[in-house]
């Protein structure tokens, strides 16, 4: 049984930082939701650990950090569209940096000293090698990116000055599901392969796979696919090494192994045993062929084992909680429901 900690969490209410809650909530922490539900969902956190609260109210932030006498902070609420922080960079600098900003400014005044963050595989750009190390250089090609490397800054400087240790993790492609089908993606719109693809065999209305002429085996994009609760993990031993000392640190969050969209159409099929209907569509403005972590560090360090490190287990947590959400199987109509009751107990 480990400690019991006071953890308070942005964005909690969303994919990957409801997961992260629920697993904390087995565990025993005592753990505080701050989400103001512009993305994330009522259904997805205990009611009473939610407050719904914009990251910009410092003076709020602060009193609830003090009241709660939190010992730590997730912080996983920003934007995370690469297109539209393409169209609208300021809106993506202004609640992902400056947000950060107030929620560590709330956080020096109330005494909380460490944080985990959650960035992005996004910080490299297009890297020229992988697998990717957290040594290669950071040079963000779009907004959602920038404003990741803009709060790794900050902390960096929070550290230096004020002593506030920080984790951050760069994940890879989140994706899959909570195995016990309580929890999953919910993005709107969804713009990410694996819930489109699911979207695609229900709907029977093709996907477009974003060029097939890269400089991969069957010519479409490679990424490096992490399951949610994989995911989740890394946080908790990332707050577990801060809570006990551990210096600042960044590390990448993902298997290590690649996949190319084709492959991860057959894993589609396979899983759901029907066809995918697509079409090969031009490149994506800003894609890089291949994204792979090195997640060594990751492992060595905290020692991080990702327990669904298989593609196939990843689509299967995935179309389990697809087929029953509303909206996405075609045997349940309607749209998905923001107000479906909360669904998970501890
Ligand atoms: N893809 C398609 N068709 C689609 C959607 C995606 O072919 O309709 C392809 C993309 O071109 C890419 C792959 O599927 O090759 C994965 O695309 P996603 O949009 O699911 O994910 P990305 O790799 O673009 O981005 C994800 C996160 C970002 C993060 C990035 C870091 O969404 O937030 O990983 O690696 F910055």
């Amino acid at each position: 049984m480990t400690t019991p900690r006071r953890i308070l969490v942005t964005g909690g209410a969303g994919y990957i930082g409801s997961h992260t809650v629920r697993l904390l909530l087995e565990r025993g922490h005592e753990v505080t939701v701050v989400d103001n539900l512009s993305k994330g969902y009522r259904h997805n956190v205990p009611p009473e650990r939610l407050c719904e609260l914009n990251l910009a109210d410092t003076d709020a932030l602060a009193r609830l950090l003090d009241r709660q006498r939190a010992e730590a902070v997730i912080h996983f609420a920003a934007f995370i569209s690469v297109g539209e922080s393409m169209r609208e960079p300021e809106r993506y600098f202004a609640n992902n940096v400056g947000g950060s900003l107030s929620l560590l400014t709330a956080m020096v005044r109330a005494g909380v000293k460490h944080l985990v963050f959650s960035s992005t595989a996004a910080v490299y750009g297009n890297p020229q090698d992988n697998p990717i190390l957290e040594t290669f250089p950071i040079q963000a090609v779009n907004p959602y990116g920038e404003s990741k490397v803009m709060v790794e800054t900050l902390l960096r400087w929070f550290d230096e000055i004020h002593h506030l240790s920080s984790v951050c993790l760069r994940y890879f492609n989140a994706a899959g599901a909570d195995p016990e089908g309580r929890l999953g993606e919910e993005h709107v719109p969804e713009t990410h392969l694996i819930p489109l693809l699911l979207q695609a065999v229900t709907t029977g209305t093709p996907i477009a796979v974003f060029g097939d002429d890269y400089e991969t085996p069957d010519g479409t994009c490679i990424r490096d696919y992490v399951h949610v609760d994989d995911l989740a993990q890394a946080h908790i031993l990332a707050l577990e090494y801060l809570l006990g000392g551990g210096a600042s640190e960044r590390f990448n969050v993902g298997t290590g192994t690649g996949h190319t969209v084709m492959e991860t159409i057959r894993v589609v099929e396979a899983v759901t045993g029907r066809k995918v209907p697509y079409t090969v569509g031009p490149r994506r403005e800003g894609d890089a062929p291949s994204l792979v972590a090195a997640s060594g560090k990751l492992r060595d360090k905290l020692g991080w084992k990702p327990q669904y490190a298989e593609l196939r287990t990843i689509v299967e947590h995935a179309w389990n909680f697809a087929r029953k959400r509303p909206g996405t199987s075609p045997d349940q109509a309607g749209p998905a429901g923001s107000d479906k009751p909360f669904n998970f107990s501890i």
